[in-house]
């Protein structure tokens, strides 16, 4: 069975009734998959195709990927070219691609790092644990430093591990228990700060929960801390600018490795090619995927610094290398994809842009304020929230039947917007994260939909 271009009511039919009976799909409860379904077949610049004909503005890039838009031909000859050349050889040994990725990555990241390749962000982490576990037992034998500290409410993946390390209570639930090698503390949610303050007179009080949490389980037992700079799925969290320097200096003080989780922040997405280069740090393990490839292949990476690098360094005897592997890893098409996938972004400055569209997009989103449910509007570049509330003086936030409605308010009207998790304190944002090429003509109409979709609201 094949699908062309042409909306074709049967042949999507006959698609809907053979994916029921045997795809099962993920998050989504397939009872409501019976009734309302995508069956997507096209795609071009930040517009998809139902094979209904339906067109969809996708303000979510798919899952926060796409970032240089869909249709990219080029993408798909070169592809085509390495898979001729070469499809495949085990990343024990060399390819051309790949060593032309990690050089490009390198210059990225201002230099001074090395690129150990995987297929997806949860990956990218796990391999971040094991590496910040392997590098303390080198550099600190006797000690035993092997727990990460992570944010409650974050997002670091769906495996055990990234799980573990992720603080969203509605998404690990079903998995418990864990390792217990993961410990949480506060997040940088400013709106609903964890202790009620407020910015700058907090003086950073989340900051100072993260150092008390250090010093009470002992420095010497913490191998590595997770970040993501902008936390995106709690609901686009942009921290104050001093929250990630001031971590940084925790782990300098305590000999703790810094890991940045730039998945989703990576590559343009709010604004540099990276989110930590905003805040002038310098991590130690730096996860990415997603945009690496705009999604077109799968392709990830854990980014380290040369001084974890040199850790692993050394006679083959001292067993010092990196203890993991991965069938995919440094995939030659992925890898040439990937490449020219940041080419792309390069030649077009797709980081600037989403610097200038996203604050033209912020600030027409901010216009929505005017609406008492509307609490919040934040974010960086192309990466932005609205949170939506019950009411301004105890910011309680708005239910789940009501972000249902407003986000289904706006696919009805042929626009696809995004919702945070985060369970009941912190599910009630709707996200933008659209691709990078969005136009301000597509943002205008992402501004005029969400209205309708207040409007359309039914009031108390
Ligand atoms: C911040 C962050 N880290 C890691 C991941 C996991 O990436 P993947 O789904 O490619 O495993 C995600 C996924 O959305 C994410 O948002």
């Amino acid at each position: 069975m094949s699908l062309t271009n042409a909306p074709d009511p049967e042949i999507r039919a006959a698609v809907v009734r053979q994916d029921l009976k045997n795809v099962l799909h993920p998050i989504v409860q397939h009872k409501l998959l019976e009734t309302k379904q995508m069956v997507v077949t096209s795609a071009h610049g930040s517009t998809i195709y139902d094979a209904d004909g339906t067109a969809y503005l996708d303000a979510m890039a798919g899952l926060w990927c796409v970032n240089i838009g869909y249709g990219r031909g080029e993408l798909a000859d070169v592809a085509a070219d390495q898979m001729q050349q070469l499809a495949y050889f085990p990343h024990t040994q060399m390819n051309v691609p790949a060593a032309a990725l990690a050089e490009k990555i390198n210059t990225l990241m201002g230099g001074g790092y090395h690129t150990y390749f995987v297929n997806s962000g949860s990956e990218a982490n796990e391999a971040g644990f094991k590496i910040a576990r392997q590098y303390q037992k080198h550099e600190s034998p006797g000690a035993y430093r092997y727990k990460t500290v992570s944010r409650y409410y974050a997002y670091h993946g769906t495996t055990l591990a990234t799980l573990d390390a992720g603080g969203m209570g509605d998404r690990k639930g079903k998995f418990e228990p864990y390792s217990g090698d993961f410990l949480h503390v506060a997040a940088p949610t400013c709106y609903r700060c964890p202790f009620g303050l407020s910015y700058p007179s907090c003086n950073l009080a989340c900051v100072k929960n993260m150092e008390s949490a250090v010093v009470g389980e002992g420095p010497d037992t913490i191998a590595e801390i997770i970040v993501e700079p902008i936390m995106s799925g709690v609901g686009v969290a942009v921290p104050p600018d001093e929250y990630l320097p001031e971590v940084e200096k925790i782990c300098r003080k305590y000999g703790i490795l810094l890991h940045v989780d730039e998945v989703i922040n990576g590559f343009g997405r709010t604004g540099k090619m990276f989110a930590h280069q905003h805040y002038g740090v310098s991590p130690d393990i730096i996860a990415i995927a997603k945009g690496i490839s705009s999604a077109y292949l799968p392709i990830a990476a854990t980014v380290v610094k040369n001084s974890v690098f040199e850790s692993f360094y050394g006679e083959p005897s001292e067993n010092r290398q990196v203890f993991q592997v991965n069938t995919y890893g440094g995939h030659p098409v992925s890898c040439a994809v990937a490449l020219r996938n940041i080419e792309i972004m390069e030649a077009e400055k797709l980081a600037d842009r989403a610097a200038e569209t996203g604050a033209y997009l912020l600030d027409g989103l901010k216009t929505l304020l005017r609406h008492d449910i509307v609490g919040d509007v934040r974010g960086k570049g192309l990466l932005i929230g609205v949170e939506l509330i019950t009411d301004r003086a105890s910011k309680a936030p708005a239910t789940p039947a009501t972000i249902t409605a407003v986000v289904d308010h706006c696919r009805e009207q042929g626009v696809i917007v995004g919702r945070s998790g985060g369970g009941s304190r912190h599910g009630n944002t709707i996200i933008f994260s659209p691709p990078l090429v969005i136009t301000r003509a597509e943002c205008d109409r992402l501004v005029e939909t969400l209205d309708r979709a207040l409007i359309a609201l039914p009031t108390a």
